[in-house]
């Protein structure tokens, strides 16, 4: 999997390597003069390696060499733009500026780059839980399919309670990364938008260049459980690594997996420990009260999903929407 998005990035790298190619051609065909400076970039960019080679103390002449690309550059690109091109014609184009499409960062030490990390996890995640967010983010978010009743508890309708907490969230994603709490937890009954509101954190973190991985609490469970018996597959790896890595990973509708007595326990705390020690951010959703899930988990669980200071406790209330619609 990794060998076969690195070799997509390397096609794009060539391809965006053949373009440039031919748009140099094009403008030297129509501007002569481009030739010329070229010619003197080339030179300047030899002087300046050759100087640095046999002079790496005298630095004098390994500036100048420096000035007079920075000069040339600059001559190019007003030759451009008066002749109608944009400035960066003869640049290449990279998708990430920051791995320039080679899927690493870091001069000595080598990491993969966060554009790399999401590919790894859009694509090595076969449900890919993340296909809907088209449809469901804070752009299409429609308080109008909530119903004008009371909340008990309140006073407000549960859609001047879900337009508040549509705020409050949007909010939240306008903070994001610097939240000070790392952790949402949405509870309450079905069809009451929880999922929904999942989807827009996760579209609005990816559209800000954040990580993200999506997955129901079952589909999860069922990796991690497969994971530990056939790890000679890589892809359930892949997985595993991601649920660390990411900066937003969202549970939804925990409570729903396979409840294998302490294993479901154990690695959600595995999970939800290291997640809160790198300071990342996980979200979840369940239709278990807080009463539940103290009974479902371990304390040690509990004591880390109810940690009031690092997780903010959405209740979600009122009548099911699916309800109302298919009536
Ligand atoms: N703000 C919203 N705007 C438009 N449609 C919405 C909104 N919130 C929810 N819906 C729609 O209502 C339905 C139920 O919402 P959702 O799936 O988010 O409920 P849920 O609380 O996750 O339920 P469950 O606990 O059963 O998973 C979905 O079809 C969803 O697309
Ligand atoms: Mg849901």
């Amino acid at each position: 999997m990794l060998k076969e998005i690195l070799r997509e990035y390397e096609a794009y790298r060539l391809e965006q390597y053949d373009m440039l190619k031919q748009r140099e051609a094009e403008v030297l065909a129509a501007l002569p003069e481009l030739a010329g400076l070229r010619q003197s970039l080339v030179s300047s960019l030899a002087q300046k390696a050759r100087s640095l080679i046999l002079n790496p103390q005298e630095t004098h002449e390994e500036e100048e060499a420096q000035d007079r690309i920075s000069e040339i550059k600059q001559k190019e690109k007003e030759l451009l733009l008066a002749n109608g091109y944009p400035e960066n014609y003869l640049t290449l184009h990279y998708r990430c500026p920051d791995c320039r499409d080679t899927g690493y960062v870091g001069e000595l030490i080598k990491e993969k780059c966060s554009c790399l990390i999401q590919q790894l996890v859009e694509r090595s995640y076969r449900y890919s839980e993340l296909s809907g967010l088209d449809k469901e983010n804070f752009d299409t978010f429609d308080a109008d399919v909530f119903p004008d009743l009371p909340l008990p508890g309140t006073n407000l309708t549960q859609k001047e309670y879900m337009k508040q907490l549509k705020n409050v969230l949007w909010k939240y994603q306008e903070e994001y990364p610097h939240n000070s709490k790392k952790n949402l937890l949405f509870t309450g009954k079905t069809g009451l938008g929880k999922t929904f509101l999942l989807n827009c954190l996760a579209k609005a973190i990816l559209d800000k260049g954040g990580t993200v991985l999506k997955i129901t609490s079952y589909n999860l469970f069922e990796h991690l459980f497969r994971s530990g018996f056939s790890d000679s597959e890589a892809e359930p790896l892949m997985i595993k690594e991601s649920i660390f890595k990411v900066d937003a990973l969202i549970i939804d509708d925990l409570g729903t997996e396979t409840r294998r007595n302490n294993f479901t326990a154990e690695e959600l705390f595995n999970i939800l420990n290291e997640r809160y020690l790198q300071r990342k951010h996980t979200f979840l959703s369940t239709n278990l009260s807080l009463a539940d899930l103290r009974e479902y988990y371990s304390d040690r669980v509990t004591s880390r999903l109810f940690d009031v200071q690092n997780t903010m406790i959405i209740r979600f209330q009122g009548r099911d929407i699916r309800l109302k619609r298919t009536r």
